[in-house]
């Protein structure tokens, strides 16, 4: 048995119902891979039943900025949002891509899960919400273990800012602008997402370039989806228009488990290329990097779940910086 996984069995597979046609139509969204930069098959079918494609290392870059921000949403909790923040953007620094991770819950998962103790901090995010005129973010800005990968971090405050932001000008842009002084220094800035899609979200939302989905492998994963698109649509219209839908991400996969392949094929189904090739599979090492505070590719380097989130950094690069022309497309 593959050591890596944990074994998910039992259980019967409710019907999960959703009403396909407005979501497929509401997800007609740039973000897709572009017809004209397709990667080489490698002759075999993914977990997600389409050919395999080998992602690309990244080339090296000389320079950095300006980043990408993206929002890592999804109202349910317990789906992956952190895990795959932290292992995310761990991974695309490791491809020397400057990375900001900002933890926008007030649980503060991400925050401990880079090592950072945010009880001993003078100032976190929310400080940065609050008293924009005496914190700037490069006072809340802190480095990590990993280099290039940066942090700013939060702690339980947070929780009052929702309240607290509520009479405030112009409320839901407030990180975008606080952000802005240093989008030139990172090439990707990830805002973890707390598990509601009230104001901080919409904050997010409106900071963000793209919005990355992780969805849960289960019997209502696709519960809530419509309401999610509806708010990004709804931020789209009204506050952001350069919003996009990069990509849902397929996580705590099983491909032993029956309702998780189910489950996976409905959301391809639906969502067709909107969904990364990569599928994040459930493996035990995941809750113990959590307890460890450090990302996957340090606490694990080789494992597949280190891998999977390194495919990942390649198929979002691959994505967003098409390759030069005469670049071999497979290495
Ligand atoms: N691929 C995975 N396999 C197994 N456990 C996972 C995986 N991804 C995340 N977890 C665990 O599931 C729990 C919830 O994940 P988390 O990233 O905190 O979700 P969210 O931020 O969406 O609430 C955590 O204990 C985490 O360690
Ligand atoms: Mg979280």
């Amino acid at each position: 048995m593959d050591e890596d996984a944990v074994d998910m069995t039992g259980g019967t597979t409710p019907e999960v119902v959703v009403d396909a046609a407005p979501l497929q139509e509401a997800l007609e969204i740039p973000g897709a891979v572009p017809a004209e930069v397709v990667v080489e098959p490698v002759g075999e079918l993914d977990v997600t039943g389409r050919p395999a494609l080998v992602f690309p290392i990244p080339a090296p870059k000389a320079h950095h900025g300006p980043a990408r921000v993206l929002a890592l949403v999804n109202q349910k909790g317990g789906v992956g949002k952190t895990t795959t923040t932290i292992n995310l953007g761990a991974s695309l620094a490791e491809y020397g891509r400057r990375v900001l991770l900002i933890d926008f819950d007030p649980q503060g998962a991400l925050t401990a899960g880079v090592g950072v103790n945010a009880y001993g901090l003078d100032n976190t995010v929310f400080d940065l919400l609050m008293e924009p005129e005496r914190v700037g973010v490069r006072d809340v800005i802190h480095a990590t273990s990993t280099p290039g990968l940066d942090v700013v971090p939060a702690s339980i405050d947070l929780s009052a800012a929702e309240m607290a932001l509520v009479n405030e000008v112009a409320r839901e842009q407030i990180l975008a602008r606080a952000l802005h002084p240093i989008l030139g220094e990172y090439d990707y800035v990830l805002i973890d997402c707390q598990p509601s899609l009230g104001l901080l979200t919409v904050n997010a939302l409106a900071a963000a370039d793209g919005v990355v989905i992780p969805l849960e492998c289960e019997f209502f994963a696709l519960r809530g989806m419509k309401i999610l698109v509806d708010t990004i649509h709804k931020v789209q219209a009204r506050i952001n228009p350069r919003l996009t839908i990069d990509g849902i991400l397929a996580t705590m996969y099983d491909s032993r488990t029956v309702h998780r392949q189910e489950v996976l094929q409905r959301v391809i189904d639906q969502f067709g290329d909107t969904v990364y090739r990569t599928v994040i599979s459930q493996t035990i090492k995941f809750p113990e990097t959590s307890v460890a505070g450090t990302p996957i590719n340090d606490y694990a380097p080789t494992s597949k779940g280190a891998e999977a989130y390194r495919s990942l950094a390649r198929e979002m690069v691959f994505r967003e910086e098409p390759l030069a022309p005469g670049t071999p497309s497979v290495p």
